[in-house]
């Protein structure tokens, strides 16, 4: 059973490298696309406060389709270019939405939900996988460091489910 240890750090920096240093022990040994994502998606979770929705959409081939995930039920289907994650997918380029309400195209699954961070997946091969979706009931909950760190923590979780094939 893996038991995750109490998290002490007490600045962002600190604490994402304690998250990804659990992660990779979590993931290890295991390249199960959904199993990862769901053990992921709770790790995740029940470490960073004030969420109220993380989890996975993934790619499809033409949209973006809900993976494995905490909170509330979410929308299924999300267009590329539509919303917070389509952005993300589209322009493969992290989004970090300070106030959802004042982003046009927000879509909002839990009325919840004020402010979020998206993470493009990219495979090795350079195809998309999906996106990596946390929200948080809080204005501005997240900044530069978790950007960084939840880059690095998908990081983890793209290297446990993508491996390289070759040596
Ligand atoms: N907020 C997202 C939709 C997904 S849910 O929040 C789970 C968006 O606008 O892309």
């Amino acid at each position: 059973m893996f038991t995750a240890a109490a998290i002490t750090a007490d600045n962002k920096s600190e604490l994402y490298a304690e998250l990804a240093q659990q992660a990779r022990g979590l993931l290890h040994g295991e390249t199960n696309l959904i199993a990862n994502a769901a053990n992921f998606a709770s790790l995740v979770w029940h470490a960073l406060p004030d969420l109220n929705w993380c989890g996975f959409y993934f790619y499809d081939g033409s949209e973006l389709v809900v993976g494995p995930f905490q909170g509330k039920p979410a929308c299924v289907r999300i267009a590329m270019g539509r919303g917070v994650c389509g952005l993300a997918a589209q322009s493969r380029q992290t989004q970090v939405v300070r106030d959802v309400n004042a982003f046009a195209d927000h879509i909002a699954c839990d009325a919840a939900s004020q402010s979020e961070i998206v993470v493009p997946l990219i495979k090795r091969d350079g195809s998309l996988l999906g996106v990596w979706d946390v929200d948080s009931p809080r204005l501005a909950r997240f900044d530069g460091e978790d950007r960084a760190g939840m880059e690095a923590l998908c990081e983890v979780f793209m290297n446990s489910v993508d491996q390289r094939t070759t040596a």
